[in-house]
Formats: structure tokens, sequence, C-alpha cells
């Protein structure tokens, strides 16, 4: 079997920056206290109305297919990997297909919904596809329209200060030369927390049940239950809700676990790694990992503190740049790493 390699990568991300003193005119926060607790000092916010999460994603697309060489219909298979879909369904692989152009060719479009791990699962999904042969050139987007979905008031802030706007995108492609390219993806998953970093709302659950007492909406109860009411639109709980320090904690366990995992696996450890890029969730988790793992300084790329955490799009933004930096060079092992809501989290190891 082939491995997989990453033949082109692009990324898009939206003009317009936000910095931390821009978000304390919303709500009661401070540069301080953002820089200080996750390392961000601005992100970007798409424009609302004119762009979406499949747009963003559509950009980065075409900038990893034409740094691949390939032409768009060349692809035989599209994975989009957001929470942050431009509509409830369809997903947004096929808005994406549509907006490349290529609907004629009627490839495959799947749709992954595994939040920060997203696009570590669609690498993972994407390998295995490449390894049977069935497909030859993957097209793996991660991309995120965060600011259409969140509470901008004091109420969301320990959520919205975070999260930024974004795409990423890759070219996946066979490769003849041996030990080269993904030598192993592991993913991960465990529902216990599901509920601890998630948005609820609207989703089939219609207010009633959750599995769980923390969320109740008597008047979707009193209604037989409905994708949303005005209660949860009153509660503003039409937005994203996190136990920070529960993440945290979970990730800063898990990201050490599901990388030696992998660096086990290829008889490898933590001294080869050439360059580490985690999900960008907050400085202080990378850095915490970056103790754990023993790795310098020079062994791990971070960009969280220009673009916030872009959830899905946040490792091929940060593979993209680090690429164009020339922190990446051929024969390097390079580890993407990720953690998030679900709980889901996942690695990947690629020799360069
Ligand atoms: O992509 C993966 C998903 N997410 C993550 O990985 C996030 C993981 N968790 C975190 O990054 C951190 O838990 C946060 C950055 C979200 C929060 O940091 P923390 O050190 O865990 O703060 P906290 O939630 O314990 O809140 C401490 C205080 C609270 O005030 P009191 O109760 O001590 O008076 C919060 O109300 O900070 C307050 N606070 C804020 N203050 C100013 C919460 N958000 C803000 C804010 N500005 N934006």
């Amino acid at each position: 079997m082939k491995n997989s390699k990453i033949a082109g990568i692009g990324y898009y991300v939206p003009d317009k920056i936000y910095t931390n003193d821009d978000l304390s005119k919303f709500m009661d926060t401070s540069d301080e206290w953002i820089t200080e607790r996750t390392g961000i000092k601005e992100r970007r916010f798409a424009e609302k109305h004119k762009e979406t999460s499949s747009t963003m994603g559509t950009r980065a697309a075409q900038m990893a297919i034409d740094n691949a060489g390939i032409n768009k219909e060349d692809i035989d298979f599209i994975v989009f990997a957001t929470l942050s879909a431009d509509y409830y369904f369809p997903g947004a692989g096929v808005l994406l297909q549509r907006q490349l152009g290529i609907t004629h060719l009627e490839a495959p479009a799947l749709d992954i919904r595994n939040q920060c791990s997203g696009f570590v699962y669609g690498l993972s999904v994407a390998d295995q596809y490449i390894k049977t042969g069935k497909y030859k050139n993957i097209l793996l987007v991660g991309a995120e329209m965060h600011s259409m979905g969140m509470d901008f008031t004091t109420n969301g802030r320990s959520v919205s200060v975070i999260f930024g706007d974004g795409a990423g995108a890759v070219v996946l492609q066979p490769t003849e030369e041996e030990g080269r390219g993904i030598l192993t993806t592991h993913i991960h998953s465990n529902g216990t927390h599901a509920e601890e970093l998630a948005m609820i709302n609207p989703g089939s659950h219609g207010g009633v049940w959750l599995g769980t007492e923390k969320f109740g909406y008597p008047d979707a109860e009193e209604m037989g239950g409905v994708f949303v009411t005005q209660k949860m639109l009153d509660d503003g709980l039409l937005a994203p809700n996190m136990t920070g320090q529960l993440v945290f904690k979970t990730a800063v366990k898990k990201f050490p676990e599901v990388i030696n995992a992998a660096l086990y696996e290829v008889g490898l450890t933590s001294k080869d790694i050439s360059l580490f890029i985690p999900h960008q969730a907050n400085l202080r988790i990378s850095q915490f990992v970056q103790k754990l793992l023993k790795l310098e300084d020079s062994q791990v790329y971070n960009n969280i503190q220009k673009y916030g955490n872009t959830t899905a799009a946040s490792i091929p933004i940060a593979l993209y740049e680090a690429f164009e930096e020339g922190k990446i060079k051929d024969g390097d092992l390079i580890c993407l790493a990720a953690f998030g809501s679900g709980f889901t989290w996942g690695s990947a190891l690629i020799r360069w």
C-alpha cells in the first residue's frame, strides 16, 4: 500500500482584524486577560453575508489545488471539516464543490463534524482511501466562520474571545517513496462530556432531552419539542458553551497520550519530531504539551496569537504558514495533533 503525501497546501483568512482591545468595546474583557490566559492578540472575522465557511474553504482549496500543480477537475474526493457549516444541512462539502465549479464530475463530498479534531480526522479518513488505492487526489478542507454564531456580550466572553474565522486546505496524493508521507494517524473520542464544549441548539433534541439535566427548555417541552424556542433565543442559548477548565485539563492529558502512541507505533520519540503543529486551541495548552513532550521552542509552531482558535482550520492554516516560512523541509518529521469538542482527539505523523 502506498502512503499518502500532502501535495499542496492553501489557506484563507478574512481581511478584517479584531484585536483584543476591539473586543473589549463589546464586552467586559481586556487585552491583559486574553493574552495571559490564551496567548491570543488578534483574530479575523469574516464579512457577514458575503463570506461563509464554504466560501472561505473554497479559496483555501483553490490555493491548495494550485500549489499541488493539479487541476480542480482532478479532485476525486472532497472532505470538508467544519462545525460552522453554511447550512444545518446539506453539508459544506457540496457547496464547495459547486463553488469550485466541479459539480459535473459528481465526485463524493464528505462532511466531518469533529470540531477541533476535524482536520486530523479528515486526514485519517483521506489516508485510508489513498492507501487502498480508491482515490488519487483528495481535497481536505477545514473552514470555520465562528463570528456568526458567538455571543459577543459579556455573557459569552469566555468563549467568544478565543475563536476566529479562517480556512485551510490540503491536497493528498499517493507517494511513490517508501517511508514518506503520512506514517500513521490515531483518532479517538469519548462522549462522556459531550455537552461541556458544545452548541446544542438547534438540534433534534428539540429542547426536551439531552441525556443531561443541565440544559432544559420547558417551553420546548410544552410545544412538543422544536428546534428553536423563544426561550432559547431569550437566554442567548444559540451560542456555544464551554467548561474551559475541564477542556483544558483533558486536552493536556490527551495531546501527549495520542502523540506518544503515534511515535511508539513508528518506533520514534519526541526528539525525532522536526516540527509539532498543534491545533491552535490556547497557547497555554500548546506550551504545556510542549513541556510534557520535552520539545524545544524550535520544534513547535504556533500562530494562535494572530488568528485565535479557528477550530478545524487551525492546523492547515498553521501548516501553510510554517511551510511558507521554510520551517518544513524534505525529510522532516511533522507531528499534527488536536483535541476538542466531543471530546475527540487525534494525531498524525508525516515524513515530509
Ligand atoms: O479548541 C478546543 C476548545 N477549547 C479549548 O481548548 C479551551 C480550553 N480552556 C481554556 O482555554 C481556558 O479555560 C479559558 C481561556 C477558556 C478560560 O481560562 P481560565 O483560566 O480557565 O479562566 P476561568 O474560566 O476559570 O475564568 C476565570 C475568571 C472568571 O471570573 P471569576 O469567576 O474568577 O470572577 C471568569 O468570569 O475569568 C473570567 N473571565 C473573563 N474575564 C475577562 C472569563 N472570560 C473572561 C474574559 N475576559 N474574556
